[in-house]
This record gives structure tokens, C-alpha cells and sequence, in this order.
């Protein structure tokens, strides 16, 4: 019974709010952090020329698990290459799971992260998910802030470019049975990382929506950060650029529900059926990733009060009326990486639908608020300043 339990609250709708999961009874510590500086550092790239996710930083954070010792100190040490026994269960089995965030070199030259915790508890949840042990997501936090604090000089100058963060954590058990890791390795890795447009605009994407496919299911991990969602699309990804678009609409079941955009959560916003302005996009129903940036829209859209905004499913079907009788204002991906991307074209079914796009609208005016507050432009209490 208790584990039925258990199993429910694994599959429970997962909110990004605070404070639903339970703190680990054991964690490893900030304040025992070892640090071990690099003797040399590596030529930085030119920040103008930064492709995602080819260039490291200095130093990485390792934290080492295993059942009977528990928690290891945490470790900055130089950036190396991992060492895992063959059989490790991340290799055979995809237990893994990963956040993506970034810290912002400010107008002021301060450094920002943008709402951390909530990456952190996003995490938590996807360990929990994993069967990997939990541990104290404030004391993680103070971990990446400091391993941030060393690589600073690895945070571009200039508020086209950041520097994204990669914690990740590993089931290292050296077995091939399928079972609960009782060895595991949580690590930090930083990478330098460029505007998302490299034009340097505000471009619109061109979408595949193929029923064929889905990326997540009901009762399924698509609520969860973690790998194994994520290998699998490369090979539709690889077939929308074959048919000339830039990233996937995945779409859900036999009613099309309309889910997420690549890695992107989606936006909609239209003048709906009464005549209101709606902003709306798809439910935390465990289909959807929760997004920190989705997270951000709607409390902003709340706090300006200006239009409408729903969290409900919306069928591919919907969509098509609402963009034939021209009720379509903007459709959008929210993401870390762009922050916003206004969508300029969806290909469903053989036939590419051109989606308005404007200067004007919020996609446009939420991407500012919200860079104006990573780069310090604006205050807010939403970011926490590593230095
Ligand atoms: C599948 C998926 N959806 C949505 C997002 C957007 O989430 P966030 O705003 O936290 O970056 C991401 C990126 O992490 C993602 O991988």
C-alpha cells in the first residue's frame, strides 16, 4: 500500500512551487565544500561565435553517493573526463536526470542566476522519480553558486551571452540488474553559450507536427527531466529539418493535444470564442516539462492583468479554426535557452500554416521584462546575485 502511495504521488501533476517535497533527512553540505583550483586555465572562445554546448569551463562540482556511506564532501576540482565502471546503470538503463540554467553577466557587471530554486526542486523531483537519493536543494544551490564564483571568468561580457549550467546526476551502480542505484554521482558542468537567434533577432521558428509521434504520455516521465526523454526525439527533430522546419510541435493522443514546441514549453495567444484576449497554454497534466520561463510568463501575465490566462489543453484542431477565422494573435516557445521564441509556421498533415507574428505582442514584451531582469536592467526579487 505504501508504495502504491508513492507511485501516485510520482505521477501527482508536478507544480513548481515549493515546498511539496519532502527535504532529504541526509545531505552533503556547502560548508565541507574541498575546493581544488586548476593550475592552468583554457583560452576562452569569442563570445560572438558561441556554439551550445562546445566549450567547458575551468572546474566542475562532483558530489559521490553510495548506500552505505551516504553523501561524499562535495568537490570543485579542474574539468576532467568521468570515470564509470562499464556497467554503470546510467550507461544500460538511462538512469540520469539534468537541469539547464544560466548565470547572467549584468549592466552592472554582477552576476545573476534567474530564479534557481526552482530548477533545484525541479530536480529534486526528477531524483525522486529516478530512485536516486534526495538531498538538500539549498545546499546544492550554494555548491553551484560557489563553482560559478570560481569560473566567473567564464561568464561572457556582454548581455548577448551567459553561461548555462548543467547539473546533472548519474546512477553509477556497477551492475547490470535493473534495480535502485545504490551508487550514484551528482555533477556540475558550466559552458559558455550564445544569443539563441544567431541573427542576433527576434526570428520566428517553422514547426513539424506529426501525429505520428508523441515525446511523452500520461503516466509516463514527460513531467521529468531526466535523459531518456529526451535521446529519442533527435530522430524527429532530424526529420522536421528535413522537411525544411526548425524544430517540432509534439502533439498528444488521438484528439492531437497540442503539449510542447522542441524543448520549449508553448504559448498561444488569441482573442478567444467570447471576444477576450486569452493567453493560454497546455496544463502541468505530466505530459508537459513545468518550465522555470513558462512559470515566469504566468506570473507576470497575472501580475499584469491585462488579458486572460488559462492553463488547458488545446487540440491541433482548435488551433487550425482559431487560425483560419484569423483569431490567432501569437504562438511562442518558452524556454531557457531563448527565453521566448515567437513560432512563425506550423507543417501538420502535408500542409505548412503561416502563424501571425507581430513586434508588439507579449511574446515580445515578456522576452524584455524578462532579460531586463537576468542582466540586471531591471530589479527583481527573481534573481539572486552570485557576486
Ligand atoms: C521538454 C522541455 N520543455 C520545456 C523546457 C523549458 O523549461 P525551462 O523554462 O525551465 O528551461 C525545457 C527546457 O528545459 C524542456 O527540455
Amino acid at each position: 500500500m505504501a508504495f502504491r502511495t508513492a507511485l501516485q504521488h510520482l505521477g501527482k501533476a508536478p507544480h513548481l512551487s515549493l515546498g511539496s517535497l519532502r527535504f532529504a533527512s541526509s545531505s552533503f553540505r556547502a560548508s565541507d565544500l574541498t575546493i581544488k583550483h586548476s593550475k592552468s586555465t583554457k583560452p576562452k572562445p569569442d563570445s560572438s561565435s558561441l556554439v551550445f554546448g562546445k566549450h567547458f569551463s575551468d572546474h566542475m562540482l562532483t558530489i559521490h553517493w553510495s548506500e552505505s556511506r551516504g553523501w561524499d564532501v562535495p568537490y570543485i576540482k579542474p574539468f576532467e573526463n568521468l570515470s564509470l565502471h562499464p556497467a554503470s546503470s546510467v550507461l544500460h538503463y538511462a538512469t540520469e536526470l539534468f537541469e539547464g540554467m544560466k548565470a547572467f553577466r549584468g549592466v552592472d557587471n554582477r552576476i545573476r542566476l534567474f530564479r534557481p530554486m526552482l530548477n533545484m526542486h525541479r530536480m529534486l523531483r526528477s531524483a525522486e522519480r529516478s530512485c536516486l537519493p534526495l538531498f538538500d536543494q539549498s545546499e546544492l544551490l550554494e555548491c553551484i553558486t560557489k563553482l560559478v564564483e570560481v569560473d566567473q571568468e567564464w561568464i561572457p561580457y556582454t548581455t548577448d551571452a551567459s553561461l548555462y549550467i548543467r547539473p546533472t546526476f548519474i546512477g553509477t551502480q556497477p551492475s547490470l540488474g535493473l534495480s535502485r542505484a545504490q551508487h550514484a554521482m551528482l555533477f556540475v558542468i558550466l559552458s559558455p553559450v550564445g544569443p539563441y537567434f544567431s541573427t542576433g533577432g527576434f526570428t520566428p521558428v517553422s514547426l513539424l507536427a506529426d501525429p505520428n509521434f508523441i515525446r511523452a504520455w500520461k503516466g509516463g516521465v514527460g513531467a521529468f527531466k531526466v535523459g531518456g526523454n529526451y535521446g529519442p526525439t533527435i530522430a524527429l527533430q532530424d526529420e522536421a529539418q528535413n522537411q525544411d522546419c526548425q524544430q517540432v510541435l509534439w502533439l498528444y493522443g488521438d484528439e492531437e493535444e497540442i503539449t510542447e514546441a522542441g524543448t520549449m514549453n508553448l504559448f498561444i495567444y488569441w482573442t478567444n470564442k467570447r471576444g477576450e484576449k486569452e493567453l493560454v497554454t497546455p496544463p502541468l497534466d505530466g505530459l508537459i516539462l513545468p518550465g522555470v520561463t513558462r512559470q515566469s510568463l504566468l506570473d507576470l501575465a497575472q501580475e499584469w492583468g491585462e488579458f486572460k490566462v488559462s492553463e488547458r489543453t488545446v487540440r491541433m484542431r482548435e488551433l487550425l479554426e482559431a487560425l483560419e477565422s484569423g483569431q490567432i494573435l501569437e504562438v511562442f516557445g518558452a524556454g531557457t535557452a531563448c527565453v521566448v521564441c515567437p513560432v512563425g509556421s506550423v507543417l501538420y498533415r502535408g500542409k505548412t500554416y503561416k502563424i501571425p507574428t507581430t513586434k508588439n505582442g507579449p511574446a515580445m514584451r515578456f522576452h524584455k521584462e524578462l532579460t531586463d531582469i537576468q542582466y540586471g536592467r531591471k530589479k527583481s526579487n527573481w534573481t539572486q546575485v552570485v557576486i
